[in-house]
Formats: structure tokens, sequence, C-alpha cells
């Protein structure tokens, strides 16, 4: 806690109500290596991870880079490819079913969002579900709905982690997840009604979306809209997750979440930068090794 008027930061003590993405996903991460020491020694090979990006979007580059680095770091054999950015369709998919057919690759992600003139959806069916460590095909979304074990996409999967980190019990509890994506919001909105949470999915022609905001035990926000939620949008004692990262004009990384409002009404708050990026990457690395153990008939090891 903060000393008199010295805000917390400034001093050495850890502010208890923010959520340490960074260290989390460390520790996470640790716990991946150990998972990928084990299926080495069963199996003589490590999981492998195929990144695949399209174009040179400055974004991409960076996010893909940093799953290839942190996989390797963490004994996956993690591979990005690169394709350019007017490839067609067709090219693009027999790439996806290249690795499909390859038995070295246990799983693979096709980084998003892709050039216009691509098929998404195509695309993302074309994965083999079994690699299909981003949860993005249409049977991993269908078992997560039906509450049965498959890849979760990896965002979602992270924020539950961190919220299990503030020992909030959720059952009951009211959860706003603020965006729709089928990469995010969706997905988080299973995961939180598996954990007994009251849902609710909101998104940008909701109305009265600051009151909706405001009634939640447990708010998820992932617009990529700068600041959006300010601290007349949350209810005190409120956990809040803030999936968003913006770039302001300025070159700063803010979150869809005013943060230092935010921390005047909220128990527990992820930061940006800090929150919860560092656990996508973690749960990637994750998701692989659950992949590939399943991939040999074992049951996962977590
Ligand atoms: N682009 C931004 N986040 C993600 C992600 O989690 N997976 C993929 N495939 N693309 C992304």
């Amino acid at each position: 806690m903060a000393h008199g008027n010295v805000p917390a930061l400034m001093t050495a003590e850890k502010d208890e109500r923010i959520i340490d993405g960074k260290a989390a996903a460390k520790a996470f991460r640790a716990r991946v290596a150990e998972r990928v020491e084990g299926f080495v020694k069963r199996h003589g090979t490590a999981p492998g991870l195929e990144v695949v990006l399209v174009g040179d979007d400055p974004a991409s580059q960076v996010y893909t880079r940093n799953k290839e680095k942190a996989a390797n770091k963490a004994g996956i054999r993690g591979a990005l490819h690169r394709l350019p950015g007017d490839v067609d369709q067709a090219a693009l998919i027999e790439q996806v079913a290249a690795r499909n057919a390859d038995d070295t690759v246990d799983g693979i992600l096709v980084q998003l969002p892709l050039p216009k003139h691509l098929d998404e959806t195509a695309v993302l069916d074309t994965i083999d579900p079994s690699k299909d460590v981003d949860g993005l095909h249409p049977m991993n979304a269908g078992l997560l709905s039906a509450g049965r074990r498959g890849l979760v996409a990896c965002t979602p999967r992270g924020c539950m982690h961190l919220l299990s980190l503030t020992g909030v019990d959720l059952t009951g509890k009211h959860a706003v997840m603020v965006g729709r994506s089928n990469l995010m919001g969706k997905p988080m909105a299973q995961l939180l009604l598996a954990a007994n949470a009251t849902v609710t999915i909101a998104h940008s022609r909701t109305k009265n979306l600051q009151a909706v905001c405001a009634s939640a035990d447990v708010l998820v926000v992932a617009v990529g809209r700068p600041k959006m939620v300010g601290a007349d949008w949350i209810k005190e004692g409120a956990v809040v997750i803030d999936v968003g990262i913006n770039r302001t004009d300025d070159g700063k990384l803010v979150g869809d979440v005013d943060f230092e409002a935010a921390l005047g009404k909220a128990a527990h708050i992820t930061p940006v930068p800090g929150g919860v990026g560092p656990m996508t990457i973690a749960c990637l690395l994750d998701n692989t090794v659950t992949a590939a153990e399943l991939r040999r008939g074992e049951t996962p090891s977590v």
C-alpha cells in the first residue's frame, strides 16, 4: 500500500491492487518449460510451434517474433514463416495444409489480421483442430461452448489465470465482457460462465454501456479504444482486466481503461503494458504443449 500521499509506484513496495502480468507470465512460462522437459524425456523431441505471418505489418512482426523467441526459450521448437503480403488465398491455404501434414508440427498459428484480400475464416478453417493453438477453429470454439476439453484461445486463458491470482471467487459474480470477437470476447464469456459467473457480453451497440460496465463485479474490456473506461464506469471494488493495447500520438501504450482513474475504484486491475499482454504468449506456449500431448494420446500434464 502507499505511504501517506506518496504514490505506491514511487515506493519500493508493490501496490497489491495491480495485477502483475509480467511476473505471472514468468511463473507460467517456467511451468511450461517444465512440461516441455517432461515431454522431451518421454518422446525424445520437443513440441513444435509454427507461426505464419503474412505481410509486413509492424505490430504483427513484433508479436510473431516474440512468439517465436518465447517458444524457443521454453524449449519448444518455434519457427516463424513469413509470406509476402500479396500471397494468394490458395498459396496460403497450401502452406497451412503442409503444416497440418507435417507430423513434427504440433501447433499452428496464423497471425491476424490477414491482409484484406484474404478470407480469414477459410484460412482458419483449414488448420487441423488438433494443432489449433489459437483455439479459433470452429471445432475448438464449439467444444468450449459445450464445456468440453479443446484448445482455448490464448488471451482469454491468460485473463482467467490473472483473475485466479486475485483469489476472487467468480461464482455468482456479475462479469461483464466488453467486446464480442471470436479471439477474445466470445471465448472469455464462455470461460467466465464455466467459472459460474453471471455473464453479460457488451459491445459497441450496447445501450447504456457505461451503466452496464458500472454494474460489473468483474469487468473485462477488449475494444481497442484508448482509455474509454473511466472511473465512472467502474463499480467500487470491482476487478478490472484491460485487454486493450493502444498507441497514443506521443507513442505511449495505453489500455482501453483509464488506469490512473480506475485505480481509485478497482480492488484489482491489470496495467497496460505489463498486464494481459505477457500472459497471451505464455498461454500460447502452454497450448502448444497441450496440443503435442493430446496428439500423442496423453492426458495433458496440467
Ligand atoms: N493478433 C492479435 N492477437 C492474436 C492472437 O492471439 N492470435 C492470432 N492468430 N493473431 C493475433
